[in-house]
């Protein structure tokens, strides 16, 4: 096993072999933007990092991993015109920089790229790969629909919320994880024990997004900070703040977050004030140590894989419960 910093440097160098200049640029020139946009390239990172914990060279992962990351990438696309943001990775979003149409379509072309990637598989390993690849992606919608869904709604329970961001984000990291596992030929029960250390790890990132997006530094975090209070998105912030309020409080929490001003300053100091107030962006750091914890559990089961490769893996988990982008 490498460190992070190897896998994130070897999969650099695939990708760009990848992104290259097609026609019609209109519609390639944003996939490229995008991906040359870079990230942290976390999960095709843990895709290769998991052929290695089951003895595969990474090298044949890199195919899966990049599909992984594409789709990624995508999904970033659509989720911005979704959740009308102007920045990503510090630049201007695709919708913002060509059009709306643009980022449709662009989109619609890396969801197509994504699966065309496992055709550099064996018959056998492309349909494993596109039968999980096919329920992720449609889970990833599911949970990006109940996102949209619950901006519109007052009261969103702790369970609903939980379940949407598994959906949405978490299920996607778990899947780039059984995909390296896949690529490795590992069996089941360690297919099914990775993708759930993946999915827990998944649940931690997606907490840690939503207290980054709240309190996270506007200098260095590469988003509009304060963009899910704009959008009303009902975090775990927001659930908690409301739960740890009085009546009085929670009911101007409810209509802090039913408005849609056009200067949106007040709206985001005051809802970050209570979040800090009510205890619950505490609460939101320690959920991000239960769930990486639950993640370093399930991990800790996996008995065919070698301690030190396991070390290795919980080293880069825990440092992602501190990160600041
Ligand atoms: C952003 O993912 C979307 C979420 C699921 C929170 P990342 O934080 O991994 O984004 P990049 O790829 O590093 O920019
Ligand atoms: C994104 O969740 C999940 C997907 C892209 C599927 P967010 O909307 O929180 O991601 P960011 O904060 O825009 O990166
Ligand atoms: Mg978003
Ligand atoms: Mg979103
Ligand atoms: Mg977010």
């Amino acid at each position: 096993m490498q460190t992070v910093e190897y896998y994130q440097e070897a999969f650099g160098t695939f990708l760009k072999t990848f992104v290259k200049r097609r026609e019609p640029e209109t519609l390639y020139d944003p996939v490229n933007y995008i991906l040359n946009l870079g990230g942290k390239r976390l999960r095709p990172v843990l895709t290769l990092m998991t052929a290695e914990l089951f003895n595969c060279d990474y090298t044949q992962a890199l195919n899966a991993a990049l599909s992984i990351e594409v789709f990624h990438n995508f999904s970033l696309v659509h989720d911005d015109i979704m959740d009308d943001a102007p920045l990503r990775r510090g630049k201007e979003t695709v919708h913002e920089k060509w059009d709306i149409n643009t980022g449709i379509l662009s989109g619609d072309a890396m969801l197509i790229l994504a699966y065309q990637l496992f055709e550099n598989y064996d018959a056998n390993t492309f349909q494993a790969l596109a039968k999980l690849f096919s329920k992720t992606a449609l889970e990833v919608c599911e949970g990006q629909q109940y996102d949209i869904d619950f901006e519109t709604r007052d009261v969103v329970g702790i369970d609903e919320y939980l379940k949407m961001i598994e959906y949405k984000t978490a299920v996607l990291v778990g899947a780039a994880m059984q995909m390296g596992a896949i690529v490795s030929k590992a069996s089941t029960d360690d297919q099914i024990a990775i993708y759930e250390f993946g999915k827990n790890l998944g649940i931690a990132f997606q907490l840690q997004d939503d207290y980054l997006d709240a309190f996270g530094n506007p200098e260095t975090f590469g988003k509009q900070v304060g963009g899910d209070i704009i959008e009303n998105k009902k975090t775990y912030l927001y659930i908690k703040a409301l739960e740890f309020s009085n009546a009085h409080e929670a009911l101007e929490l409810q209509h802090l977050f039913s408005l849609n001003p056009t200067d949106t300053t007040d709206k985001v100091t005051t809802a970050k004030q209570i979040f800090a107030s009510s205890g619950s962006a505490d609460a939101i750091k320690k959920e991000v140590a239960h769930y990486t914890e639950k993640a370093f559990l399930v991990l800790d089961s996996l008995t065919s894989v070698d301690d030190h490769k396991k070390a290795a893996l919980k080293q880069f988990g825990a440092s992602l419960m501190n990160r600041e982008v």
